[in-house]
């Protein structure tokens, strides 16, 4: 499931990341992938352990830990720590599946890749070109997001980058393990959750909510590994 997750981050909190990442740092992006990822990379990214964007980072976790729909839809139970893009002059990144399992930085941890977050950080009249591309059994979606919005797609599915052929894309990209691995399986979870949600604004906690939130608790223990 692909979701559009709107106004993750307020206008300010935009500026003020985009502000401190234009004086940053930046390093070639194939430092983060395999030697099949580093053939049809081409962009530049801050690096992983860089200061300013594990500063950056909390920031943007920080305001999904507090994102009802981005819960509901992610059910998250391990982050990788946000990196950040840069794209420009024709930079792009060709079709590719993001690798199955990282070493969470900085820890002992590893991490399954089950949902890629990228968070657009720069307002889509401000560059041409620059679609993040996400193939899936319906064809290929095509996603440029207002400054602040974040789209989720499950971390199975093939994408990649259109060249950026006039100012700079800017976004913020990082994976989540979900404490649900199957799409299919979190898909309907999610469906569920958001019909009770609207069922309980219409009827309040009727018997008949009630008994649904359970039955959703319910699929969430057969489901969840935790
Ligand atoms: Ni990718």
């Amino acid at each position: 499931m692909m979701l559009h997750i709107p106004e993750v981050l307020t206008p300010a909190q935009v500026t003020e990341i985009r502000q401190r990442l234009d004086t940053a740092d930046w390093m070639d992006g194939k430092a983060t992938v395999g030697a099949q990822g580093a053939q049809v990379k081409k962009n530049r990214q801050l690096p992983e352990l860089s200061p300013v964007g594990m500063e950056l980072g909390q920031i943007i976790l920080k305001a999904l830990v507090n994102n009802p729909l981005f819960f509901a839809a992610a059910l998250p139970m391990r982050y990788m720590p946000p990196l950040f893009n840069r794209y420009e002059g024709g930079e792009h990144y060709g079709f590719h599946i993001d690798g199955s399992v990282r070493n969470i930085p900085g820890s002992n941890l590893s991490l399954r890749t089950d949902l890629s977050c990228t968070l657009f950080l720069c307002e889509p009249e401000d560059y041409d070109g620059g679609e993040l591309i996400v193939a899936d059994t319906y064809g290929e979606h095509e996603v440029k997001l207002p400054a602040g919005d974040m789209i989720l797609y499950p971390s199975s599915s093939l994408h990649k980058v259109e060249p950026v052929t006039r100012g700079a894309r800017v976004c913020s990209f990082f994976w989540v393990q979900s404490m649900v691995a199957d799409d299919g399986k979190r898909s309907l979870l999610f469906e569920l959750d958001q019909n009770i949600q609207k069922l309980r604004a219409k009827l309040g906690d009727s018997e008949e909510v009630v008994g649904l939130t359970g039955h959703y608790h319910n699929l969430l223990r057969q489901w969840a590994s935790v």
